[in-house]
């Protein structure tokens, strides 16, 4: 399982792990784990509902992933509302509504300085993030959520930070 490559956001996260000394990660939309397996922070959480990978065996290696093989939605739902997590990857299904109620759910669950990334936020065309090419038409009206090619945004404030990710 480690032998899949460190991608970019395993760089970043363990980057901003290492500069804010984060403890606790989720991570949304996992895959095949390329990120998962190489974020270097003590406590992980993963949330897919079709991991890519041997799970029963990534359970025996990987003690410190507490892994939950069901969407997003449904994790949340049963997440007691205390818990709370330092840094949080948000890659799950890249539509507009699901991203949203990703991002409202996070909100729930950040501490007063957890870091938000939300990975392809600017999609290749309008089609990739909607459901359906009705949806598509009458979420052209829409403002679109989150922001540009490249933004970062990195609050000190109280607000939890929030940085897109544009590949
Ligand atoms: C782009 S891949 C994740 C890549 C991974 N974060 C990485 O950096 O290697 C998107 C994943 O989201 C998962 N997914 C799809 N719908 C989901 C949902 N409703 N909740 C959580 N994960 C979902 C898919 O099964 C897929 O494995």
């Amino acid at each position: 399982m480690q032998s899949v490559t460190k991608s970019h956001s395993a760089r970043r996260i363990n980057y901003l792990a290492r500069k804010l000394g984060i403890q606790s990660y989720l991570e949304i939309g996992v895959g095949k784990g390329r990120t998962l397996f190489n974020v270097d922070i003590a406590n992980k959480t993963a949330v897919d509902p079709c991991f890519r990978f041997d799970l029963p065996e990534a359970q025996k290696t990987h003690r410190n992933i507490s892994f939950h093989k069901t969407t997003s939605d449904e994790f949340f739902s049963r997440l007691p509302h205390g818990a709370k997590y330092d840094l949080i990857f948000v890659d799950g299904l890249h539509t507009f509504e699901q991203t949203y109620r990703d991002l409202c759910n996070c909100l729930i669950h950040a501490k007063e300085r957890t870091v938000l990334l939300i990975d392809d936020v600017k999609q290749k065309d309008a089609f990739r993030q909607c459901a359906t090419k009705k949806r598509l038409i009458r979420d052209a009206v829409k403002p679109a959520i989150i922001v540009k090619r490249g933004t970062e945004m990195f609050s000190r404030s109280s607000s939890p930070c929030m940085i897109s990710i544009h590949r």
